[in-house]
This record gives C-alpha cells, structure tokens and sequence, in this order.
C-alpha cells in the first residue's frame, strides 16, 4: 500500500525526461519524439466561460446518433461554432472509423485487424467486443520487466507468412487484453485532472488508486491523468487514435510515424514487405477516429426496476462504489484541455455521466505484469489495472482484462488485495442480496 502512494505521489510528479532514453519500442519512440515541458495544466480555471455551472445528464443510448458534437450528416458543419473540427459529419466520421483497409493504404505489414469496427462494433460502431490481442514480455534476473522483440503487442497477422510475430518460448509474462467500449469516451476525455486527483484523494488508503500520468502526443506533450486503456495509458482520444491505427492496423501518422516491426525485424517501407511510404495516414483519419467516438452517446442503462435499485443499494453498501464511481461531471465548455489540443464543446461540456469508473489503477490482483512503458518510472504500473467502467457490461460476455472471466461472479471473486474488503462483504451477503446486486449488474 505504502508503494503504491509513493507511487501516486511519483507518478503526477514524474519528469517527461523520464520517459526519454529507455529501450526502442515503436511506442516509445514516437513517446519521446516530444520533449516538452510536463507542467500539468491546470483544466479548472474558468476562461471564456462565466456563466454560473449548470450540469445536465449527457445523451445515452446504443443507436448510432451523435451526442451533439457533431451532426448526424451533412451538410458538413459542425453544431459548435467555437471548436474548430474538420467539416465532417458524424455518419462521415463512423464511416472511417468503419473502414476496411487494405495493403494499398497501408496496412500491415504487421496487424491485428483491417477496421477500427472489427474491434470495437457490439451493440454498435464504437462499443466493445471479443476480439483480443496478445501482449507478452520477461523479467530478468534482478527482476526488470523486458518486452517482447517489436514490443509487447504480439500481432496476429500479417501481410507475409514470412513474418507472422509469434511468440518466443522465454517470454513468459503473457496476458491477453479484450476490446473495450468507447462509446461515451468523449465526455471521459473532458473529465478535468482535477476530479479524478480529487476521487484519488479522497479513497481511504486501502483502496486508493493511482493516477497514472501519460503524455498527450497532439498537445506538446503535455502530462495528462491517464484515462483510456485496461493500463490508463492515454489521456486523449487522438493519441489513442494515432496508437490504435499504428499497433492494431499497421498504419502511421504523424503521431506515430513509425511503422512497426516483426519481432524485431525492419519490415518498414523499402525492405519490400510494405509499399505505402510513411506516414501512411496524414493524421486526417486519426482525427476522424477521435472527433467520432467524441461524438457517441454514452452507454444507456437496462430497465431500472425495484429490483435493481436494491442491488445498487447494496453495491455501496458493500463499497464496490468505491471504485466503481457512479457519476462524474465533466469540465466546463470552453476549457482547452490535451495541452491546449482540444476545446471542450457545448455538448460535451458540463455533463453529468454515469460510467461507474474513477479511471484510476489498482491492484486488485489480476494485474497482467506489464507496465505502461518499460523502464523503472512506470515499473510499479505492472500489476495496476484500470477499475473497469461498468458502463455497457450488459453488452459483454467476457470480462476482465483479459476475457477470461466468463461470468459476473467470476469476475467479482477474482478481486482480491484492493478489491478483497468490497468482494468479502459482497460473499457476506445473503443469496437474495447477491442476486439483487447481479441484477443491478446486469442492468448496466
Ligand atoms: C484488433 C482489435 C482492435 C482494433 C482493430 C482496434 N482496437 Fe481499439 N482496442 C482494442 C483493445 C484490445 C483495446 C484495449 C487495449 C488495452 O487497453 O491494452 C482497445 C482500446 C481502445 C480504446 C480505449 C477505450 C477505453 O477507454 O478503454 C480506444 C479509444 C480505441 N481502442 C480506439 C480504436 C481506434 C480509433 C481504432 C482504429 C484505428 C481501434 N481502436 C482499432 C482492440 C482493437
Ligand atoms: C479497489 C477497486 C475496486 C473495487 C472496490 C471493486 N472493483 Fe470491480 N474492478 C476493479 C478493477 C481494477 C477491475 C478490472 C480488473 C481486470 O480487468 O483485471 C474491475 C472489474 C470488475 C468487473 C468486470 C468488468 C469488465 O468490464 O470486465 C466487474 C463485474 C466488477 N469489477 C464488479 C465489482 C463489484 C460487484 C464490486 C463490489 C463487490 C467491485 N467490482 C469492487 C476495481 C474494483
């Protein structure tokens, strides 16, 4: 416990310079591409903004209409004059997020899948699904965590029998990861650092998580809580984006101009294997990937009955709203957030949402042995994992990080060191009690 504060303490503090000079990982080559300064902006000040706050609950629903942030379709204008958007539509935008691409424009040489929607499509474009990639590393003898050759993302596919990554014998730390949702991320995004320091410090200590501090690679490098990812290992939808399009698809952008390799081995433009020069992407698509998932409903509810209620009720009763943080506010329209990337619009501005997260790390023992990044800064990251928004659960059937938990009650059983006090109160409960909180469960 002791570890993880310092660790908390550490990590809102940690110099950018930190994340310089360690082994070259695709991921971390574009990271350190950046070297600004890591002041971590402040995201409550007030500034064009003067009217006094007045919060309403965001739009939700599974239905493919945008929240407002951007239109439905054409005509090509966005809805919020004062935040500069490519003149896209949402359906524009879905569209690309729906894409299939091929070797023409760049796919592979080394990849996961051909469209953000193969991954991320259930109930629709943007939620989550039951695809999941590989990551795998080993830790040596004075017990420093080493990725894979080519990174921990181990690709399934590739555009070459010759270079299908597979993974080595000795790589012995291995886990898979499951898609998650991102429908609703765009009011995550503009959650202000502030309330989510502020949920940290006020978890009594046995619970209390860790707030993970990652660079915005579109603002300067700014140093912003880490929100999106099993690991909180982004802050902002378009790094996440440019991420994704590179180590799931095998496509670079600006962002991330460098192509990955197979294992290790160059299989970049020019060596053959890939046809397309870099950057693949000029950054139009990663920014359409971003402003459409900005542009989703949240998760919408199941039927709230008497039911479900009690089982809330006894949800925090038994402190799993501990972590699971009901309802969150988002921060006031106008505000630049990202580094000054990106101006939180009208509609997604003083929202009230209901994601059942406090996006913080914990170790609740499922932890997976890989950090964010290699190196001794983001080492105690290994075994945290990001409290699970339990927003659109009723859409999955594979829980926990890694899939593996084929059940609710599974899932619940295998939280154990933060997550022990919440699930022991939980077997305390009587059967009817149990059933209630399952109902609730299942109504998210
Ligand atoms: C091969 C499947 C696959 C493809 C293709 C894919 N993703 Fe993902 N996505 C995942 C997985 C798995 C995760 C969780 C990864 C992790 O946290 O380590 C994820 C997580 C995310 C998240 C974080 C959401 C959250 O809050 O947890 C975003 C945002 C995202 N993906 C966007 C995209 C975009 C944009 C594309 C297309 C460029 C894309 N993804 C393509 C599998 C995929
Ligand atoms: C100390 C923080 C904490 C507490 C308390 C807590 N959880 Fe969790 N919960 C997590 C984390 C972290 C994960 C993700 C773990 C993983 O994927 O390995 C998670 C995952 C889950 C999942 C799986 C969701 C998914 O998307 O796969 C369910 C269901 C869940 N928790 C329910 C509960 C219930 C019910 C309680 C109370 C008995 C509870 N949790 C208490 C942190 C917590």
């Amino acid at each position: 416990m002791q570890a993880l504060r310092r660790f908390a303490l550490v990590a809102v503090t940690a110099s950018p310079l930190l994340l310089l000079g360690l082994d070259s990982t695709a991921d971390e080559r574009a990271t350190s591409r950046f070297q600004h300064s890591g002041r971590m902006p402040a995201e409550t000040t007030t500034d064009a903004v003067t009217q006094a706050d007045f919060f309403t609950e965001a739009p939700a629903g599974f239905d493919n209409r945008t929240n407002g942030f951007l239109r439905q379709g054409a005509p090509y204008d966005t809805i919020d004059e004062d935040n500069v958007v490519p003149d896209r539509s949402f359906n524009d935008n879905r569209f690309i997020f729906e894409e299939v691409e091929v070797i023409a424009d760049g796919l592979g040489p080394t990849y996961n899948a051909q469209s953000c929607a193969e991954c991320h499509q259930n109930v629709v474009t943007g939620g989550a699904s039951q695809i999941a990639e590989h990551r795998t590393g080993r830790v040596d003898a004075s017990g420093g965590f080493f990725e894979s050759l080519g990174g921990s993302l181990i690709h399934s596919r590739a555009t070459n029998p010759a270079i299908v990554e597979r993974v080595a014998f000795e790589d012995d730390v291995r886990t898979f990861r499951i898609s998650t949702n991102t429908l609703g991320n765009g009011f995550i995004e503009c959650v202000a650092n502030e309330t989510l320091l502020g949920i940290r410090d006020a978890q009594p200590a046995e619970i209390r998580g860790t707030a993970v501090m990652v660079p915005v690679l579109e603002g300067g490098n700014a140093m912003r809580v880490g929100r999106f990812g099993w690991k909180n290992q982004h802050a902002s939808l378009e790094s996440f984006s440019a991420d994704a399009y590179l180590n799931e698809m095998g496509i670079t952008s600006p962002l991330f101009p460098d192509e990955n390799t197979s294992a290790g081995r160059d299989v970049s433009f020019g060596t053959g294997f890939d046809t397309v020069a870099d950057p693949e992407d000029e950054g139009e698509d990663v920014k359409a990937f971003a402003n459409f998932m900005r542009s989703t409903k949240a998760p919408s509810r199941g039927r709230i009955t008497r039911d479900v209620q009690a089982g809330e009720a006894l949800f925090n009763q038994v402190g799993c709203n501990g972590c699971h943080v009901s309802s969150l506010r988002t921060a006031r329209p106008g505000q630049f957030i990202n580094g000054g990337a990106f101006r939180i619009p009208l509609a997604l501005g003083n929202k009230i949402i209901h994601p059942y997260s406090d996006f913080l790390s914990h170790d609740i023992g499922t932890g997976d042995g890989i950090p964010v990044l290699p190196g001794p800064e983001y080492a105690a990251t290994r075994n945290l994992i990001r409290t699970a928004p339990l927003w659109a659960l009723r859409t999955r059937n594979r829980l926990m990080h890694d899939g593996l938990s084929f059940t609710k009650q599974e899932a619940i059983q295998r939280h154990i060191n933060q997550g022990a006090g919440a699930r022991d109160r939980y077997n305390a409960l009587t059967d009817q009690q149990r059933n209630l909180v399952l109902a609730f469960l299942d109504s998210l």
